[in-house]
């Protein structure tokens, strides 16, 4: 297993290439089992939950071929073999279950295993099965697999949202295109994923209005056919590096950025003391101070702040003059890099939902264990302004949706290293 070592080594300067979206990515590429024509991905990230995909695909009878060093993802799925998600594969990534709603579609069955429960809380997945049941699908749930039948095919329909959910409204969607009739998603997510996968599904032929707003209306298809798609920015990666000089100091730019995919994380950001610029090729981000201000922070759905940013955004408001509240709305037990900031010597609370963070001068470094995905690179962030050297363990859960780091943050100037957690 790997570590990361991160040393404080002062303001960072440079450009930092911002990847294509691994959430995007995990929803268009089971849209392949919607056509059996072939379905090309270009601006693919390079991640290990891409190839996780990959592997259930191929275990559907799917072929998946990566390209351009993992960059362009060829996908074809003119016969499937197998109609089960196993539990082998589905309980490794959740977003697994976005295998449903296409396969159900095209060929009117699907057996999924259920993902079960996941460190950052119960996150369950009935709002996905009831979406399906509202377009006529049978389902039955069955040593823990959903088992799902609409052997006449599915039926448009009117699917009322009662909370918002990016991978209902992506099951859901995908699924519609080839339901028969027209289905309207009310109260739908708005994430710039669900956008692309929309722009992606109209290049097979789909008939798709609103994506982008909280109500979409799919008129359903025969057939999908072919096509050639490149993936979205990743707003979480372009959030995450925007932060790195803002808790360095320095200036880097992050090419490929847009301030439309990080509007109120951009927002947070510049209350706090950092600027954000765009530029004709990505976003320049400066922090103005020798240290920035507390903010308060509330995550929501988009266009609000991002959940995904929030473990990053603490790591910065460690050390921010003044005391800063965040509160997470989206999912329970969503602070657990609270505890390993506090090994580094930062002043957290956390209390239910909320976690208030008392700004120190500096912070230290120290052993600490990554726990989730995106907890594990706020690690790596806070250490880049930590006095001493910062060992950040398990970095498994990095590698899942960020590539190379190391080199990205290296090529900025900062002291890191990849070492194996025995070396
Ligand atoms: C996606 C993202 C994830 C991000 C999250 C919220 C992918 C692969 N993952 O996850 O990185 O953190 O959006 O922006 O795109 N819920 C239910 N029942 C359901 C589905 C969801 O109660 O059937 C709840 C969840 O527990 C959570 C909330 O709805 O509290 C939002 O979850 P959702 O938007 O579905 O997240 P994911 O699609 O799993």
């Amino acid at each position: 297993m790997d570590r990361i070592v991160v040393t404080g080594n002062g303001p960072l300067s440079g450009q930092i290439p911002i990847a294509g979206a691994k959430n995007a990515c995990l929803t268009l590429m089971p849209a392949t089992l919607l056509s059996d024509e072939p379905l090309t991905l270009t601006n693919a990230p390079r991640l290990s939950d891409i190839r996780t995909m990959s592997t259930l695909l191929q275990s559907l009878g799917a072929e998946v071929s990566a390209l351009n060093d993992g960059k362009v993802l060829a996908l074809s799925s003119h016969g499937l073999s197998n109609h089960t998600a196993d539990y082998d594969i589905v309980r490794k990534m959740r977003a697994s279950i976005l295998v449903l709603g296409p396969m159900l579609a095209r060929d009117g069955h699907a057996v999924v295993s259920l993902p079960g429960g996941c460190a950052i809380g119960a996150r369950p997945v009935d709002l996905h099965l009831r979406a399906l049941e509202a377009m006529g699908a049978t389902l039955d749930l069955r040593d823990g697999y959903v088992h799902a039948e609409a052997r006449g095919g599915l039926k448009g329909a009117v699917v009322d949202f009662p909370l918002v959910s990016v991978g209902a409204t992506e099951n859901a969607l995908m699924a519609a295109t080839l339901a028969k009739g027209m289905t309207v998603l009310n109260n739908a997510a708005r994430e710039p994923e669900i956008v692309d996968l929309a722009r992606c599904l109209r290049k097979m032929g789909a008939q798709i209005e609103g994506e982008g707003t909280s109500e979409i209306t799919i008129q359903g298809v025969d057939r999908l056919h072919g096509a050639t798609h490149p993936v979205v920015t990743d707003r979480i990666e372009l959030g995450t590096y925007m932060l790195a000089p803002a808790i360095a100091g320095g200036e880097v730019e992050l090419l490929g950025g847009t301030l439309s995919l990080v509007a109120a994380f951009a927002e947070k950001l510049e209350a706090a003391g950092v600027s954000v610029t765009e530029t004709p090729t990505g976003l320049t981000v400066t922090r103005r101070g020798d240290r920035v201000r507390a903010v308060d922070v509330v995550t929501e759905p988009f266009p609000g702040f991002p959940t995904d940013l929030q473990a990053q955004m603490m790591a910065l408001l460690c050390t921010a003059e003044g005391t800063s509240v965040l509160e997470e709305t989206i999912f329970e037990n969503r602070f657990m890099h609270a505890p390993e900031l506090m090994r580094m010597g930062a002043r957290i609370d956390v209390h239910g939902g909320h976690a208030t963070v008392t700004g120190v001068d500096r912070l230290r470094g120290a052993p600490v264990m990554a726990t989730d995905l995106r907890a594990s690179v706020s690690l790596i962030l806070a250490g880049l302004a930590a006095e001493g050297e910062t060992i950040v363990s398990r970095v498994y859960h990095l590698d899942r949706g960020y590539e190379r780091v190391e080199e990205k943050l290296g090529n900025v100037g900062a002291l890191i290293r990849r070492e194996r957690e025995d070396g």
